[in-house]
């Protein structure tokens, strides 16, 4: 039995992917820009076994099904045909937050998820081997292999080849915090997948927020480059609220926000009229982020926990890539 496990970070978008060019190989419509997370992270544990007759996935110690063990098991199938070998696997996988509440469970799950069955089966593989492994359970995943601010490009390619993830500025190159204000655990009443289809089948903004992605893309890797924090957040919040905005003109309309959500982005809004530099993106839940720097980070994060339904901020600076742990 050949058993490795694997550890990595969420990581939050800071320029939003919505929407896909390709269901089927899970290729983004847009590029993205994400920062990878310290603290919130999966460990998954896979063992390829000659004993088993299936694969095991049990996630947060309980038995995966369904539609959640399909996606699990796509990228086993995936590692055992580049690897040559047909054992089933046993999968354990826990993550140290709620899963599907906005928090990217997905995308910490399936780069951990990756990078821990390729090793188990005895694949040593590049980052965009390791990429196209995390991206057939969530587009998201990509992101969550390298640490720091990390770019996605959507690419052109049909078979996918040219959406590989690529740093933009390691970890410790920048002094910055994401602050999550926590603010339910109900899982989402849409998925990713379907509130992607849905906006691009029936909103009548999805083309503008495609057509306006690649000045974005820009503006945001610019200001990482130069460590501007008020250019950032600029484009970060134009970029979240592009994205809200398609899905909720979508038919039906996706709405992911609660009270809480609108009353944590009018707090950030005084902040910053009160002369701080705190920006806020949401993703398909209704967690606030808050980008900020590491020196206000004390003062904004008060502030946010005592927004009425807020129960908790999570202080998150930028993190490393995936980490074999065995
Ligand atoms: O990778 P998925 O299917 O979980 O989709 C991620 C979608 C957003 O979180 C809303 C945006 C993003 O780029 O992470």
């Amino acid at each position: 039995m050949h058993v490795s496990k694997a550890r990595a970070r969420t990581n939050i978008a800071l320029v939003k992917y919505w929407g896909k060019r390709d269901g089927a190989l899970n290729l983004p419509a847009v590029g993205s820009i994400s920062m990878t997370l310290s603290s919130l992270h999966t460990t998954t544990e896979v063992g390829f076994d000659t004993r088993l007759s299936e694969d095991t996935v049990v996630i947060n110690g309980r038995p995966a099904q369904g539609r959640e063990r399909e996606r699990v098991c796509a990228v086993l199938d995936v590692v055992r045909q580049t690897a040559g070998a047909g054992h089933r696997a046993a999968v354990r996988t826990e993550n140290n937050f709620p899963t599907a509440s906005g928090l990217a469970s997905s995308a910490s799950g399936f780069a951990a998820l990756a990078a821990a069955a390729a090793r188990a089966a005895g694949l040593e593989l590049p980052v965009s081997e390791l990429s196209r492994l995390a991206r057939l359970g969530s587009g998201s995943a990509p992101r969550s292999i390298l640490g720091g601010f990390v770019e996605l490009p959507a690419g052109v390619l049909a078979d996918g080849s040219d959406c590989v993830p690529r740093e933009i500025l390691p970890p410790d190159a920048w002094d910055v915090r994401l602050l999550v204000a926590v603010n339910g655990r109900a899982e989402k009443a849409v998925g990713s997948t379907e509130g992607m289809e849905r906006t691009k089948g029936t909103s009548p903004y999805y083309r503008q927020w495609v057509e306006t992605h690649a000045a974005d893309m820009q503006a945001a890797a610019d200001a990482i480059r130069a460590r501007g924090i008020a250019r950032l957040g600029a484009v970060v919040e134009s970029s979240c609220f592009k994205m809200h905005a398609s899905m909720m003109a979508a038919t039906p309309p996706i709405l992911y926000w609660n009270g809480a959500t609108v009353e944590v982005i009018r707090t950030v809004r005084d902040l910053r009229n009160a002369g701080l530099d705190a920006y806020v993106t949401i993703d398909a839940g209704p967690h606030v982020k808050v980008l900020c720097p590491a020196a206000q980070s004390s003062e904004i994060a008060d502030r946010i926990a005592k927004v009425d339904g807020v129960e908790r901020v999570i202080v998150e600076r930028p993190g490393p890539g995936v980490e074999i742990l065995t």
